[in-house]
């Protein structure tokens, strides 16, 4: 940008206004720092097209598990794209983000707002999709903690912004964390299985392709756990499976 004469405005102020920008435009501004890339040119405008000026690392990189958890320092960018709400093109950082990195739904009482308004029945239901005896103390009771747990890496905290469920059948398969294994440490992967084979559950189901996470949650062997379960069957039948970020 060349120096405007003295006295005179230069024709552009170079000053981005984000109000007009669209989802994706905010993802890519944050991602511009949240991700991991190789950057493809020196500078990066808000506004810009993601995948013009970055190569994004995927799941190719030993950071990642197979099915795409995080195994070391990934920042959100890949695992974000990743996720189903977020294909909807509708889903941005500002939703759950101020622009001052404040995470807008801290509030106990508000969490579940979160995923409003598009799981707007999944959060008025949410005691029956969560499964849990509601008087015990450290039970999940937001979306997040099953959808969007927190681990660590280096002491830097990484939160799954894939918002997958989690899918004890892969961390039997791939060792990747899932959500019900961080609060239930006592148990190793199997342990949703044996908890349900004690009666946990209340059922003696014979095991279901979609593997432990239906055992447990006999309900959920209709319908949307069955999309994913089959990608762990394939694997597990030897054939080898796309990460969801390559087969949608
Ligand atoms: C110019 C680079 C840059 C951009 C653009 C950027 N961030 Fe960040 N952000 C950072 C860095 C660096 C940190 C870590 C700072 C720290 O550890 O205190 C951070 C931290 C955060 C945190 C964690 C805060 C905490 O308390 O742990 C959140 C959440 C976040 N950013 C969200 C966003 C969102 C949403 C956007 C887009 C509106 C965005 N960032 C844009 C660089 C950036
Ligand atoms: C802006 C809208 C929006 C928000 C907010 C949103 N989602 Fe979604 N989500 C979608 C859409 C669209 C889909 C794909 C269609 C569907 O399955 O309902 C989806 C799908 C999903 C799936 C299905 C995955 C699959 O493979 O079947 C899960 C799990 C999910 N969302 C969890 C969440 C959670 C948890 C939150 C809150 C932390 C959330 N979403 C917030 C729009 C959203
Ligand atoms: C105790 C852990 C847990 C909590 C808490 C939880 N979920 Fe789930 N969720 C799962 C599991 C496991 C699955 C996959 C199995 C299934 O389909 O039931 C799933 C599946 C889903 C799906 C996609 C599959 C489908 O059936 O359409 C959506 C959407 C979803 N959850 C949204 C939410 C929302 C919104 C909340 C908060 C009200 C929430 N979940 C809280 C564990 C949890
Ligand atoms: C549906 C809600 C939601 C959306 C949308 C969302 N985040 Fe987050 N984010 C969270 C939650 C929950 C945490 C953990 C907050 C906490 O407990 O401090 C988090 C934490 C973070 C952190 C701190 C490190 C970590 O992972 O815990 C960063 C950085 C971040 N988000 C960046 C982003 C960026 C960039 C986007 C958009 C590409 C985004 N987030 C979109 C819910 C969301
Ligand atoms: C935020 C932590 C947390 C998460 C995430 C979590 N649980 Fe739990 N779970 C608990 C606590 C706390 C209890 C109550 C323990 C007790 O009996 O005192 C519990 C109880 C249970 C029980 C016994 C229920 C009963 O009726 O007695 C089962 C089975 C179970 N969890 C399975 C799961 C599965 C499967 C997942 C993942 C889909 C999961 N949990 C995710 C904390 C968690």
């Amino acid at each position: 940008m060349q120096a405007a004469p003295k006295g005179q405005l230069p024709p552009d102020l170079k000053i981005v206004s984000v109000k007009k920008f669209t989802p994706e435009q905010h993802n890519a501004s944050c991602g511009s720092c949240h991700a991991k890339v190789s950057p493809l040119t020196t500078a990066f405008p808000p506004g810009d097209r993601f995948f013009d000026l970055f190569d994004l690392v995927a799941l190719e990189n030993p950071d990642y598990y197979p099915d795409g958890r995080d195994l070391g320092g990934n920042y959100t960018y890949t695992t974000w794209l990743m996720s189903p709400c977020v294909k909807s093109g509708k889903l941005d950082c500002i939703k759950c983000h101020t622009s001052s990195d404040r995470y807008r739904f801290k509030d106990e009482a508000k969490a579940n707002e979160a995923c409003l308004p598009c799981h707007a029945e999944r959060v008025a239901k949410a005691a029956e999709h969560i499964h849990h005896p509601a008087d015990k103390p450290g039970i999940p009771t937001k979306c997040i903690s099953c959808h969007m747990p927190m681990t660590a890496f280096a002491r830097m905290n990484r939160s799954d912004h894939s918002m997958l469920p989690p899918a004890p059948a892969a961390t039997l398969h791939f060792g990747s964390p899932n959500a019900c294994n961080l609060c239930h440490k006592d148990k190793d992967a199997p342990g949703p299985t044996r908890m349900c084979a004690s009666g946990g559950a209340g059922t003696t189901r014979p095991r279901s392709f979609s593997g432990p996470v239906s055992l447990m949650w006999p309900e959920s062997a209709t319908g949307g756990s069955y999309k994913r379960c089959w990608t762990i069957v394939r694997t597990q039948s030897g054939t080898k499976s796309l990460p969801p970020l390559l087969s949608a």
